[in-house]
């Protein structure tokens, strides 16, 4: 039985192999690169599915229920599969169904976000930007189109998974930061583009940290010390990973800006720079909340409480030392009541 002895920790560090995620590989197309898994036991790497083939529903359910979540490709395939996850995230977007477009939505963010490590030429690293572009533009798509706040809002908890995966608390920021940017009156697209690219990307240096730490930070587990100053590094490293990969070609200086002070606050006591309040940018403020109010939903779980209540729960709960914006949450608190801003 391959399963036997499989455990999770693997050897990414092996020279042949990359890992890839289980999400990244959609069941029934035809893959054009191997797939292996690894047998800790043996310390082998096992074919799993050989190009020209299938993922069938079967093997994909086996995978799961054996909670196997890392599946491995040859590094010499990678250019073959930033190429398939590339068409995949186009052929997801372009669905018209609205149903299937949430599922779309979550499946697109999840390739864009894992397949960010991987990105190996210049033609990859376009298509990567011109991926997160275009699922950003469907973000904001169905928020502008939404006459109500509050609905724009019901409707993005659909997106929350119960295990929170980086990929998706990055689009669930990038939404609710086009919700906050609204009803804080902000309507050119250049700027509700720049929130919706920066949320997406707001926390993808956690993916260059030890796994455990992105997964004990988004379910709000305690922290050792040691891990606490991992954490404090995200922004910085995130802002690295996109300027070595981007080459500043497409980010704009603000959406590099809120990747590296989305974690600054108003009493100064924010990470990595500790800003004063009047260094803080408005973009990255914006997004702070939006990071906020990921967290509390993931937290309360259900994605039946409004973001009226989220909202006072955070103004309650942060009290004079303030941390996020009082003016900002005084302002979007407004536009709840009140409908549309
Ligand atoms: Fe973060
Ligand atoms: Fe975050």
């Amino acid at each position: 039985m391959i399963f036997e002895g499989y455990r999770q920790e693997v050897n990414s560090f092996d020279s042949k192999y990359k890992q890839i995620q289980l999400l990244d590989i959609l069941p029934n197309q035809i893959l054009a690169f191997d797939i292996y898994l690894y047998l800790p036991a043996n310390d082998k790497y096992v074919h799993y599915i050989r190009a020209h083939d299938v993922l069938t529903n079967d093997q994909l359910q086996r995978l799961k229920f054996n909670k196997i979540k890392e599946l491995f490709i040859l590094k010499s395939d990678l250019e073959k599969y930033n190429d398939y996850v590339s068409s995949n995230i186009r052929s997801l977007l372009s669905t018209e169904d609205g149903k299937l477009k949430k599922q779309a939505v979550k499946s697109a963010a999840e390739l864009i976000i894992n397949s960010v490590e991987m990105l190996s030429s210049d033609g990859n690293i376009i298509e990567w930007n011109n991926n997160c572009i275009e699922l950003t533009k469907t973000v904001i798509d169905d928020i502008v189109q939404t006459d109500d706040i509050s609905v724009a809002y019901d409707k993005i908890s659909d997106y929350l998974s119960a295990t929170p995966t980086l990929a998706n608390h990055s689009l669930i920021v990038s939404s609710l930061g086009v919700i906050v940017a609204m009803s804080l009156g902000n309507s050119a697209p250049r700027t509700l583009t720049e929130i919706a690219y920066g949320g997406l990307v707001h926390d993808i240096g956690l993916g260059s940290l030890p796994a455990k730490i992105a997964e004990k930070y988004l379910n709000r587990e305690e922290m050792s010390v040691v891990e606490i100053a991992l954490l404090k590094e995200h922004p910085r490293k995130g802002v690295n990973v996109l300027q070595k990969i981007i080459k500043s070609r497409n980010i704009t200086d603000n959406v590099l800006k809120i990747v590296l002070e989305h974690h600054e606050n108003v009493s100064g006591h924010g990470y990595p720079q500790g800003l004063a309040f009047d260094e803080l940018s408005y973009l990255p403020k914006i997004i702070s909340i939006a990071d906020k109010v990921a967290l509390e939903m993931l937290s309360i779980g259900t994605g039946e409480i409004s973001l009226r209540y989220i909202i006072l729960k955070i103004m309650r709960e942060q009290g004079p030392k303030e941390i996020f914006d009082q003016k900002m949450l005084r302002v979007l608190l407004e536009s709840l009541s009140h409908g549309r801003a």
